[in-house]
């Protein structure tokens, strides 16, 4: 926003990380991030603060971006956060400015916070503009997005949000939608788009399933399929599966909803989509155990890959990282290497042991996994490995890998969507 010309205050209730960003710091590795910040710091666009009463003095929009993570011990979204933020805002916020929530939250929710806001006899007005921005590309998914999508109650609130959002949708270079909508439509315009694309990485890991037992051989079967302009050749990569902050704990949250609202065929059918998902992880797991001889106590293992998916530093529900901690249960000695996300990852599995370079992590191990698709994995020849592991077993879990390369070097390569028949074939 700052970037765009806007004057922007920053506001997090956690005073570490506001000094850290007035410090020109982003907590988190996003590709792009720092250079922006570093910018627009400079610029004195942009400033932080841990004050609502500053936010509320200071906006005449207000993007409401707390989390809604999974709420412990349900399958529903915990809303604290996003209360918290409306509940101290609201009594402090100019009548004439909008509340835009960003936050991904289940179908309903922006109109009850409105109507609380308005029960307590507070005037300022709720819109919701969800975010579709994915990590490691956040910068340029924010500054050039598909669509912008604003869920409303007036027509003064899509003015203003097409005025915010006008320096993207200038220019005539027909990038960018503008859609103005209900807030229902808009909070499930987020939620079935997560939705759609976690069905569509689990549809092709059925193919995958249906790969292997038959012969076929899903890599061929996902460029054929996505040549049809109908289906398109994006999220088709069959593999490991999806994970990270969003896909997973959204799907599961618009399963509660569906249930609540008493619509069993989208719980139904995002049941089976996870079910798929969390089975290529014990998938991988077994052709590990396979590789290893059926007996895995005591095994060097090498885990390439922490991160739900490249260029993030995220683990969170990382099928990498849940894979490495299946093989640890099983008995093998896991030593996991990933460029960025290592520091996450021993914060959350302090168990695994870990590896500060590649061939460190690789060296005596008699199964060597690719778990995240990070481009210095995809590179890999065999020659950079086959003097240093014990035994020439690698797992390409994300089909990165050329198996001709590998097996023309005596190893054995096994992916994840491939039958015996086409495993086998040079
Ligand atoms: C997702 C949505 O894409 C984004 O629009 C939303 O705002 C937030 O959630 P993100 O979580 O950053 O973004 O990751 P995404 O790129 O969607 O990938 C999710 C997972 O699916 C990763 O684990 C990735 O490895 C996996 N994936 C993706 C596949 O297994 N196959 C594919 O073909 C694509």
């Amino acid at each position: 926003m700052a970037s765009l010309g806007f004057e922007v205050l920053g506001v997090d209730t956690d005073a570490t990380k506001v000094a850290m960003l007035m410090a020109g710091q982003v907590p988190i590795y996003e590709p792009g991030l720092p250079e922006l910040l570093r910018a627009e710091l400079k610029a004195g666009r942009l400033r932080f603060s841990t004050s609502y009463e500053k936010a509320a003095a200071f906006g005449d929009v207000h993007f409401i971006c707390t989390g809604t993570p999974q709420l412990p011990g349900g399958e529903g979204a915990d809303l604290s956060q996003v209360r918290a933020c409306v509940t101290a805002l609201a009594p402090l916020a100019r009548e004439s400015s909008l509340l835009v929530g960003k936050s991904t939250v289940p179908v309903g929710t922006a109109r009850a916070l409105s109507r609380d806001l308005a029960a307590a006899g507070y005037q300022v007005e709720i819109a919701w503009n969800p975010e579709f921005l994915r990590e490691g590309t956040a910068v340029t998914d924010t500054l050039a997005p598909d669509r912008i999508v604003a869920g409303v109650t007036s027509q003064r609130a899509e003015d203003l949000l097409r005025r915010v959002y006008g320096p993207l949708l200038g220019g005539g270079s027909g990038g960018t939608r503008f859609f103005a909508t209900t807030l229902e439509t808009a909070e499930l315009a987020k939620v079935a788009a997560n939705a759609f694309l976690a069905t569509k990485i689990s549809f092709i890991n059925a193919m995958a399933e249906v790969c292997e037992a038959s012969g076929a051989n899903v890599r061929g079967l996902a460029a054929i399929l996505g040549a049809d302009p109908r289906i398109g050749d994006s999220f088709l990569r069959a593999g490991l599966g999806f994970g990270g902050g969003c896909l997973p704990k959204d799907i599961r949250a618009f399963m509660a909803t569906s249930a609540e609202l008493g619509v069993d065929s989208a719980a139904g059918l995002l049941r089976e989509v996870e079910k798929i998902n969390l089975r290529r992880r014990s998938r991988t797991a077994d052709l590990a155990l396979e590789l290893a001889g059926g007996d895995l106590t005591g095994v060097n293992v090498c885990v390439l890959g922490a991160a739900f998916k490249p260029g993030s530093d995220d683990v969170r529900e990382s099928p990498a990282l849940d894979v490495a901690q299946i093989l640890h249960g099983l008995g093998a000695q896991v030593t996991v290497y990933d460029p960025v996300a290592m520091v996450n990852a021993a914060r959350t599995c302090p168990e695994l042991a870990y590896a500060e370079t590649l061939p460190m992590a690789a060296t005596n191990a008699s199964v060597v996994l690719v778990v995240t698709e990070w481009a210095e994995f995809a590179a890999l020849s065999p020659a950079d490995l086959s003097g240093i592991v014990k035994h020439k077993n690698i797992i390409d879990a994300r089909n990165v890998l050329n198996p001709e390369l590998w097996r023309l070097a005596d190893w054995n390569y096994r992916a994840l969507g491939v039958g015996a028949e086409a495993n086998a074939q040079v």
